[in-house]
């Protein structure tokens, strides 16, 4: 397995505690629920953000996780690598260009791999429909004891509601103040029609200052101080 390594961020304390929460809320949603797919209703709610740090949390715990990029279409996971190269990723492997193996790649976090998207494919949803992609989360789930994945929002394309099914239960975030009660509704009967259980939404970008009345109902997180000051 070739090897990457992530840049090294130090969430603040505030950060670190909202992401455990989700990784407990995750563990307690019970030991069936293993292959955990991430999505939301448009691009830029934080799937990749918070998928990565929920990877990451977990293989804290000695859990072996394995961190799957499935956005075909748009992946900036590539853009937190620090050190190695990346070469291949899960469109070449789903397309028969590269093996299993060397799609995968080993990390600088103990016990997380993680698998990028590779190019863009014209062909994203047949991909991700294909019997190559079910039999992949299936060997992955032998190997790991978590599978993220990070998918393209289900209020924009169909890929997630086709991921859906080989995963045990997915989450939905939601920037908060951005999404139209009725949108957040219809992405959430979307999930609900692929029969896989959505085990919680996670409100994400709240202005606490704002919005606190919200913050104990969702899985509530504060990054946006953190953010903003890590994008100036
Ligand atoms: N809680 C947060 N507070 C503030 N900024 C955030 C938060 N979570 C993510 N971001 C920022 O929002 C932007 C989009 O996040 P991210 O790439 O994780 O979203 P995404 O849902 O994966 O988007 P896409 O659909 O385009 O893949 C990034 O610049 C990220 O740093
Ligand atoms: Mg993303």
């Amino acid at each position: 397995m070739n090897r990457i390594s992530f840049i090294k961020r130090e969430l603040p304390y505030e950060i670190e505690e909202e992401i455990k929460t989700l990784r407990t809320n995750i563990q307690f949603c019970g030991e069936d629920k293993k292959v955990i797919m991430f999505t939301s209703c448009i691009s830029g709610e934080g799937k990749s953000t918070t998928a990565l740090q929920v990877a990451m949390s977990l293989s804290e715990l000695n859990k072996k996780v394995a961190l799957i990029d499935c956005d075909l279409r748009k992946s900036i996971l590539i853009s937190q690598v620090e050190e190695g190269t990346v070469e291949s990723g899960l469109s070449h492997f789903l397309a028969g260009q590269c093996k299993f193996a060397d799609a995968l790649y080993a990390t600088n976090v103990p016990r997380l791999a993680v698998m990028f998207a590779g190019v863009v494919p014209p062909n994203p949803t047949e991909l991700l429909s294909g019997e190559r992609f079910k039999k992949m989360i299936e060997s992955l789930r032998e190997g790991f004891d978590y599978v993220i994945i990070d998918c393209a929002p289900i209020g924009m394309v169909v890929d997630a509601a086709i991921v859906a099914p080989v995963c045990d239960g997915t989450i939905l975030i939601i920037e908060s103040g951005i999404i139209k009660r009725k949108f957040a509704a219809s992405s959430k009967a979307k999930l609900d029609r692929t029969g896989t259980p959505l085990l919680g939404i996670v409100l994400n970008k709240v202005d606490h200052k704002k919005d606190g009345k919200y913050y104990g109902k969702y899985y509530g997180k504060r990054y946006s101080k953190y953010y903003k000051k890590n994008e100036d």
